[in-house]
């Protein structure tokens, strides 16, 4: 039942870099979108002025949100230099250059100095890391004292089925996640203290609802540019599992916010 699951790293970065993962999800990579995005921010307690970073920050959108909604000053770093691209590019055409600034590297080794930061953000991304401790534990060197971190993740509770395991399964960020336990226990080992977990499934049925409104236009007159990559398969057999593991409560996504001593 286990699924199948290809090497993480570059796989993933050149997946996100695919125009269908923006048509399918929207510029939120992430389910939930911007609502979880500033619902995150609040519970990491992000203030005015704060210095936050966004780990894994896709095209900028979180950067924006938070620079616009909580005046904080956002820097986003992403593997992907594409990304870090149009990330840069759409925040100075929004006029957010003065408030976001985008860097190219990996969250497993951020090129960021210790304490640099108030709060850290990372959505949807954890799992996708070669080394989930390794992010953690540079999050954690980044922050300054009293930082506080908050991640949004799938999580599983029980193996998946294989169907799960492929390419579209990573794109959906559903094929490498971890179970509740195993997320909080990695976040408390990095060092972070009052660990808190709240589940917000309702952000999985907005994204699958999206995704199968995407796929109808996709189907019906469809962007021509716009393909599903091959590898992917056909996606409603995928969906029908993943809303099945949802309503049977084995998948689910939770928002996890926790302290730097
Ligand atoms: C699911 S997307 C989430 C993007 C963004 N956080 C959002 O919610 O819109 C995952 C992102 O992680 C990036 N990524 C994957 N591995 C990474 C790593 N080791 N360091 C930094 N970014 C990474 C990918 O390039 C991609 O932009």
């Amino acid at each position: 039942m286990t699924a199948n699951v290809a090497p993480a790293g570059a796989c993933c970065k050149e997946l996100y870099e695919l125009p269908i993962v923006e048509f399918l999800l929207g510029q939120s990579f992430h389910p939930g979108g911007p609502k979880l995005t500033r619902k995150l921010a609040s519970t990491a307690l992000v203030s005015r002025d704060a210095m936050v970073l966004d780990a894994a920050c896709g095209i900028g959108n979180t950067a924006r949100i938070v620079a616009a909604d909580f005046g904080a000053r956002v820097t986003g770093c992403d593997l992907s230099a594409q990304n870090v691209r149009r990330a840069t590019a759409a925040s100075l055409a929004a006029g957010y250059a003065q408030r976001t600034s985008f860097v190219q590297g990996s969250v497993e080794r951020l090129p960021f100095g210790a304490k640099s930061f108030d709060v850290a953000l990372c959505e949807c991304s954890l799992c996708l890391f070669e080394s989930p401790d390794d992010a953690l534990n540079e999050i954690f060197r980044v922050l300054k004292p009293g930082g506080r971190i908050g991640v949004s993740d799938f999580f599983v509770n029980a193996p998946i089925p294989d169907i799960l395991g492929g390419a579209l399964g990573e794109a959906l960020c559903i094929a490498r996640a971890s179970s509740v336990d195993v997320l909080r226990q990695a976040i408390s080992r990095a060092g972070f203290e009052h660990v808190r977990v709240r589940i917000v499934n309702w952000t999985l049925t907005d994204m699958i609802a999206r995704v199968h409104r995407q796929l109808k236009i996709l189907g019906a007159s469809g962007p021509v540019d716009l393909a599903l990559p091959e590898s992917w398969g056909d996606p409603a057999p995928i969906l029908m599992a993943l809303e099945e593991l949802i309503n049977e409560h084995t998948v689910g996504y939770l928002l996890v916010s926790a302290r730097k001593p």
